[in-house]
């Protein structure tokens, strides 16, 4: 089986990418080893191209994005950026925290979404190299950041493995209680960017429960069973067999757009939580993590606005989102698991996304 190429990689070497309308230069640092070659940027921390081979070595970009700095500025969907402070969606943009309310701009119907309108997706974060296939992009987010308290002190790894797998570490203190929740938001095509739809993807995940959506696609707190639904993805079968049931739940999020309780639970090593394969290129992919939970997103609101690095655009189910997590609106679920960190404790978080061809 052609899985690695004798590939040792190189060094990361950064160029720059854009500058934004105050002169702020972004760069780009490109990763490579093990046949992945990964580039990220200043900007957002944005995974820009994930590259891959086919199962006849030909590379592809599998992840969605764009070619120039502009449209991530002005219309990206959080195409692979990482999200803080609180990945996903926290309902009416206020939790009580220790008694006192916040309040967090709502950019999401009536909710916040990813972390406000200025989310750490439009932050340039400081880039440097760690280790021979690492990058470490850090933050300073400051106490009232789009109205989460306390002044977080963040970290996040990008590192290349020998087989090309790629790691995401994320680490983050306060000086107050808050809460937090981070996560990458790649969009992922193994037939790559621009090649059609993920339908014939087949996508397992290793989840017995969900967490159903109300009309705003905030969790109503039930923790549903997958068993008998279009959300049964324990055996892997192609995204697109389902998708277009009528169900009440596909029905509110146009596709999926739902959290996914793995059934691992919060682990201190990443722990298997999907695969995601397309027989036409023989791309595999599986993803492991820390995390309890993981949204799965079937890029339900791309719309043929975008268009990606290989002139194409990106419309209805182009890519979809596989997004580690802690539960959605976990600070106003006392039941969910916590996402509550307080002075002294150190956030972490890890999740692998590890490649193969079949
Ligand atoms: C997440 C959300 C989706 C959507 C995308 C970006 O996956 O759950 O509803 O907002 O981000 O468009």
């Amino acid at each position: 089986m052609p899985t690695t190429p004798d590939d040792p990689g190189s060094a990361p070497r950064r160029e720059v990418f854009g500058r934004l309308a105050d002169g702020t230069e972004v760069h780009r640092w490109t990763l490579a080893r093990g046949g992945t070659v990964l580039k990220v940027l200043s900007y957002g921390g944005i995974v820009q191209t994930l590259e891959r081979p086919d199962r006849a070595g030909h590379p592809a970009n599998v992840s969605l994005g764009f070619d120039t700095l502009a449209p991530y500025t002005t219309d990206s969907p959080y195409f692979g950026a990482l999200i803080g402070r609180y990945g996903n969606r926290v309902a009416r943009g206020r939790f009580t925290l220790d008694g006192t309310e916040h309040r967090l701009p709502v950019n999401d119907g009536p909710n916040t979404l990813h972390g406000g309108d200025d989310g750490w997706d439009r932050r340039v974060w400081h880039a440097e190299p760690s280790g021979a296939h690492g990058l470490t992009l850090r933050l300073t987010s400051p106490d009232g950041d789009q109205g989460f308290p306390g002044a977080l002190a963040v970290e996040v790894d990008y590192l290349l493995g020998e087989a090309g797998e790629l790691r995401i570490d994320y680490r983050a203190t306060t000086d107050a209680p808050t809460v937090v929740n981070l996560t990458n938001h790649l969009y992922f095509n193994l037939g790559g960017e621009g090649g059609g739809g993920i339908g014939d993807h087949r996508l397992g995940l290793a989840a017995a429960h969900y967490t159903p959506v109300d009309g705003t696609l905030i969790p109503t707190g039930e923790i549903a069973p997958v068993a008998d639904t279009p959300f049964d993805f324990r055996r892997a079968k192609p995204v697109g067999r389902d998708l277009r049931t009528a169900h009440p739940q596909l029905l509110r999020a146009q596709g999926y757009d739902h959290n996914f309780v793995l059934d691992k639970g919060v682990t201190a090593a990443p722990e298997h939580a999907a695969t995601l394969y397309d027989p036409a290129s023989g791309r595999l992919m599986t993803v492991a993590t820390t995390e309890p939970a993981l949204q799965f997103y079937s890029g339900n609101f791309l719309d043929g606005t975008l268009t990606g690095p290989s002139g194409r655009t990106y419309r209805q189910g182009d890519a979809l989102c596989l997004e580690t997590q802690h539960f959605p609106d976990s600070p106003n679920h006392p039941a969910f698991p916590s996402t509550v960190l307080r002075p002294g404790e150190t956030y972490t978080s890890s999740t692998v996304y590890a490649f193969a061809v079949r």
